[in-house]
């Protein structure tokens, strides 16, 4: 049996950093894992200009710890108003290497989102044109459709409609939940790609309601039924190169999702890269996981594979518990905390 594999570094095309003390506690458990990541905009206010995204950069670049590597991938919010020459400016300058589209009011500190796709024509015409990929949150926003009928309502009545019109246009269905997503990915041209989170590969709809609600396990896109889980598994393994890795790490303070009305999101950076290497291990496809890691995402995007390897160990260890972010004492609570994790990252992690 295979008890250490060595892959080229990964990287994770999903990432939410936030800002400040939270960046600076929870960069580090990126890091050790993955050399670069497309970083989320939805900071409060959102990185909405090609100025935002390049001041941003520069603070997380100042939050890597000494010695350590990483090259964070800017991306820009998506709003009506947005600017085509601005955006164009920030890709030339490689500050922005991707969009991204979030409904108004579809997830976390996404008020300032596009409030009808038709709104971007112009910048998604731009976009076509200079191949900026456009990174969507795929869920509908109307309450009256049921939760976990979003992405899939998502995808027939607006993704099919934006491709339909910019058929050229480079774009990641985020963190896709359904069989539905999975089947349009795989079924569309390779223009079309998804991200793969590790938590809806290993979680379904009940284990957010084992014995009681597990508002750690609350997240959007909610986990949906086993048949979807089991989809996923299938399309992250399938080495179709559609689909690559991305964490959608999403931290929040444990007072914030713990409490009446919690918020979504699932801390997921530490042990990410082990907890995926334990599903591909599950699914007997090991050797697919340096693909889906480490080659998919960048060949999408246009970039080289990471020179780097990283060497991953089937040893047992503990998923940390509660993280304290620096000065405020907040705690956060990593995805399966206290939980045995299966692999080990024993070398390669941030050099
Ligand atoms: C993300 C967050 O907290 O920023 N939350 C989440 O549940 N995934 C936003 C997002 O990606 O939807
Ligand atoms: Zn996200």
């Amino acid at each position: 049996m295979t008890d250490t594999i060595t892959i080229i570094k990964p990287d994770d095309w999903h990432l939410h950093l936030r800002d400040g003390d939270v960046l600076e506690t929870v960069l580090p458990f990126t890091i050790s894992q993955f050399a670069r990541a497309i970083v989320m905009p939805n900071l409060l206010p959102p990185v909405v200009s090609s100025r935002d995204a390049a001041a941003y950069r520069e603070r997380i670049l100042r939050a890597i710890p000494p010695g350590k590597k990483f090259s964070p991938l800017m991306t820009a919010y998506l709003t009506d108003n947005t600017d085509p020459d601005d955006l164009f400016q920030g890709w030339k300058q490689k500050i922005i290497s991707a969009v991204k589209m979030y409904p108004a009011n579809a997830t976390t500190n996404s008020a300032y989102g596009v409030t009808d796709w038709r709104r971007t024509v112009k910048v998604l015409a731009l976009m076509e044109k200079e191949q900026i990929p456009l990174l969507i949150h795929g869920e509908v926003t109307n309450p009256d459709i049921d939760i976990f009928d979003r992405e899939r309502v998502f995808i027939d009545t607006i993704l099919v409609a934006i491709i339909n019109d910019f058929p050229g246009l480079k774009v990641v269905l985020e963190h896709v939940t359904t069989s539905e997503g999975v089947d349009f990915v795989a079924e569309s041209s390779a223009k079309v790609a998804a991200t793969i989170t590790p938590h809806h590969l290993v979680i379904n709809r009940n284990d957010i309601f084992r014995g009681g609600i597990r508002p750690h396990l609350y997240c959007l896109p909610i986990a949906k039924r086993e048949v979807h889980r089991l989809a996923l598994r299938a399309a992250a393994v399938s080495g179709n190169p559609s689909f690559f890795l991305g964490t959608d790490s999403a931290p929040h303070a444990v007072a914030s999702k713990e409490t009446a009305c919690g918020c979504a999101g699932i801390f997921n950076a530490p042990g990410a890269l082990e907890i995926y290497t334990q599903v591909f291990e599950e699914e007997n496809a090991l050797h697919r996981l340096e693909a889906f890691a480490s080659c998919n995402g960048p060949n999408f995007y246009n970039l080289p594979v990471n020179k780097e390897k990283i060497v991953i160990k089937k040893t047992q260890s503990k998923s940390p518990g509660p993280v304290v972010v620096g000065s405020s004492g907040e705690e956060i609570l990593p995805f399966l905390s206290g939980e045995t994790l299966v692999w080990k990252v024993i070398s390669g992690g941030g050099l």
